[in-house]
């Protein structure tokens, strides 16, 4: 059992619409009611939701986040983006930068760490996103990889208390696939070696069936949720099963 203070991000993706927002009436009255143990829960959805979860939340301490923002805090000619700024002025108070998926579609390590300093400096905390891919696996690279993620994402910002880590192996996300418990329980210090005093929270197909051994991983401060996430029942059971 756990006695830490545990983050929880709900991640879902380019998943939801207005009517998914009934679906949290049990989430709402599972916060109240779960007084067990300390924690914050934190759902990042698409931007079109970050406002009406905001108003939802308004009374109870779930918070919002989004799920990727521009690098410039200032207005401009940016078709399709939005910035800092503007996600936290519709309520959030977080935003995930240096997601594999929007990696994998061209964000590069410098182009992340310009995202999360505007972030900062609007004032949202951060949830940056690393992680190796499976050939960077097997070719035993992982740490190579994730010191460079860290020292390139990170670079020049002194100041780190509002950035959480979130370690996501690539293969590892929507594969049903988690690292050994040992191996993660390694990465996780590696991390916090790397970045002394982060919070790292771990990502890859958590679900109400394998938390029950990550959660005795007890150097993980919490999990960033993709698939499971998406269904407020086992979101529920996630966190009351950290606490078993
Ligand atoms: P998953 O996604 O839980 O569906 O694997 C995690 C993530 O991509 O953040």
């Amino acid at each position: 059992m756990t006695n830490k203070y545990m983050y929880f991000v709900a991640n879902w993706k380019m998943f939801g619409d207005l009517r998914t927002l009934n679906t949290l009436k049990k989430v709402i009255t599972f916060v109240k009611k779960f007084k067990k143990k300390k924690f914050k829960l934190i759902y990042c959805p698409p931007s079109t939701l970050i406002n009406p979860l905001s108003k939802m939340f308004k009374n109870i301490s779930i918070d919002v986040g989004a799920q990727n923002c521009h690098s410039n805090a200032n207005y401009g000619a940016y078709t399709g983006h939005i910035n800092s700024k503007m996600i936290k002025g519709v309520g959030a108070k977080y935003v995930i930068l240096g997601h594999s998926e929007n990696r994998q579609l061209g964000e590069n390590d410098k182009l992340i760490n310009s995202k999360i300093k505007s972030a900062i400096k609007t004032g949202l905390k951060v949830i940056f996103c690393i992680g190796e891919t499976l050939k960077e696996k097997r070719k035993k690279i992982t740490k190579k990889v994730l010191a460079n993620q860290i020292n390139k994402g990170l670079n020049k910002i002194k100041n780190k208390k509002n950035i959480l880590i979130a370690y996501e192996p690539v293969w590892a996300i929507g594969s049903g696939m988690i690292p050994k418990e040992s191996d993660l329980f390694k990465t996780i210090n590696f991390i916090k070696t790397k970045v002394k005093g982060a919070k790292v929270l771990y990502g890859g197909s958590v679900n109400n069936k394998n938390i029950i051994s990550l959660k005795n991983i007890d150097n993980i401060d919490g999990f960033l949720i993709g698939g499971a996430s998406q269904n407020s029942n086992n979101l529920i059971d996630i966190i009351k099963k950290t606490y078993n």
